[in-house]
């Protein structure tokens, strides 16, 4: 059986799956039966400097948006980091990690931006002898209002200063979490990078307005007839993540950065996406939010599956694989060429992929009295959006036209490998010669 144990930054870990700063990791009590139910590490929920603890709104704090089944599909929320006094979080930390010194356990971190603040709270980290810090630059409300969480992590002068404060302060291992409320990503993992950070971890949860309340008129979750921006979470923000992840992965400043993968992981399959695409590890928050600590057992037998089936023993055979194949659009093989294809024996008549094909495609779909349905390969441009709106299940397929047959489209034999930068179309490429 593969091996999933990891050791991410030096923080070891029975497995890749930690749970995410947010409400399953805001106490021991959370926090101890996730590490029975087979988590591997947690990232405390993010902890403020000493004094009165922040205040929560004591209306709903969340939004939604669903599938048609009524699964949870993206989660929106307007919660501040913990409103626990400070005392009760650390003396808990050390219990906890006392009790389980096999776990990872990583305590993020929000403090105003001043060295005095970071040094402080450093010390108190430090005596819970946690494994490492998490620095939260990147909560979207309420605190950044305060100068803190995405105020911090859209500066990456600010990111760079903080996180050398931390290096300078503190022996512990830093992580920076990133905010995706930004245009490039990869300029806040640069920054991090400089300051010293020992990691990254991405993404913190996207500004968002999940609804608007039609009878009231008020964003939701409304508080007394208002609302205010929430930070969006869960399966619709994966290819988001994904992306941001894979630009750190293979950015020439940032390659070889170790990365925590976040956003929207609910199966085996999404983790293992994430360790592909450059992540050393995952974290998880709305998925454990909507099935609960056991989905932690799907999550380690699918993976440990699915690495038997491949012929990997670790997971860092996993890291990264995907990211060599992750290019720019003008290196991709403009001779490749696919044409669709239905499967008649699968094919339920719907029409869905004619009327898209028809009306927003390419034409390239027949119909006939009877509703039976045809790709015309001299017009299908391979879109492939006929396969994506079709109920059914692989009833459509793309087949790769061999090198040296013709395109019936364009009555062009298939070439070899060449993108754009060599098309006599490019305007650049003329220039070059
Ligand atoms: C209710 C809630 C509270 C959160 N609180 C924090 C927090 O205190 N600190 C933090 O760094 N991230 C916080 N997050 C963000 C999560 O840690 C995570 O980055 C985000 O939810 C994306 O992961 P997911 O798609 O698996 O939920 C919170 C998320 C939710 C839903
Ligand atoms: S791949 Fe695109 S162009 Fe071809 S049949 Fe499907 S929708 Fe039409
Ligand atoms: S969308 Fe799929 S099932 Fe429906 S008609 Fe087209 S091929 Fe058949």
């Amino acid at each position: 059986m593969a091996n999933l144990t990891t050791n991410f930054i030096g923080i070891k870990s029975p497995n890749p799956y930690w749970l995410a700063s947010a409400p399953p990791t805001d106490k021991a009590y959370n926090v101890e039966r996730a590490f029975k139910a087979g988590w591997g590490g947690v990232v405390w929920k993010t902890l403020g400097s000493e004094g009165p603890p922040v205040v929560n709104v004591n209306g709903p704090r969340y939004g939604a948006i669903w599938g048609a089944d009524r699964r949870l599909l993206g989660l929106n929320n307007i919660e501040l980091i913990t409103d626990r006094p400070l005392d009760v979080n650390l003396r808990e930390i050390k219990q906890v990690k006392r009790n389980w010194p096999d776990r990872a356990l990583v305590v993020s971190l929000m403090v105003p931006c001043d060295e005095e603040s970071w040094k402080a709270i450093l010390k108190h980290v430090e005596d819970t002898e946690a494994d490492g810090v998490e620095l939260n630059f990147g909560c979207p409300h309420g605190m950044s209002e305060r100068g803190m969480g995405a105020a911090v992590g859209q500066v990456p002068e600010y990111i760079e200063m903080v996180t050398r404060w931390v290096k300078q302060h503190s022996r512990m291992p830093c992580i920076v979490k990133l905010t995706p409320n930004i245009a490039d990503i990869r300029k806040p993992a640069e920054a991090a990078k400089r300051g010293g950070a020992d990691a990254v971890s991405l993404i913190n949860t996207i500004n968002s307005i999940t609804s608007v309340n039609l009878d009231t008129f008020s964003p939701e979750p409304m508080i007394d007839g208002k609302g205010a921006h929430g930070g969006y979470c869960g399966p619709a923000v994966k290819p988001i993540a994904l992306n941001m992840v894979a630009e750190i992965a293979r950015d020439a400043q940032t390659r070889g950065l170790p990365i925590s993968g976040i956003g929207g992981v609910t199966t085996w399959r999404d983790a293992a996406e994430f360790l592909t695409l450059g992540a050393g590890n995952v974290q998880v928050c709305t998925a454990a939010m909507t099935y609960g600590f056991g989905i932690v057992r799907e999550l380690t037998a699918g993976l440990s599956h699915y690495m038997d089936q491949k012929g990997f023993t670790s997971v860092d055979q996993l890291v990264g694989r995907a990211v060599p194949n992750v290019t720019d659009w003008q290196y991709l093989n403009l001779n490749y060429v696919t044409k669709a294809k239905i499967n008649q024996d699968l094919c339920i008549s719907c029409g869905r992929c004619f009327a898209a094909c028809e009306d927003t495609s390419h034409q390239a779909i027949s119909m006939s009295a009877d509703r039976r349905f045809e790709v015309i390969d001299d017009e299908c441009v391979a879109c492939n959006l006929c396969i994506n709106v079709c109920p059914v299940a692989d009833c459509i397929t793309m087949e790769e036209l061999p090198i040296g047959s013709t395109d019936p489209r364009t009555g062009e034999k298939v070439g070899d490998y060449a993108n754009w930068t060599t098309h006599p179309n490019n305007p650049m490429a003329k220039a070059a010669e």
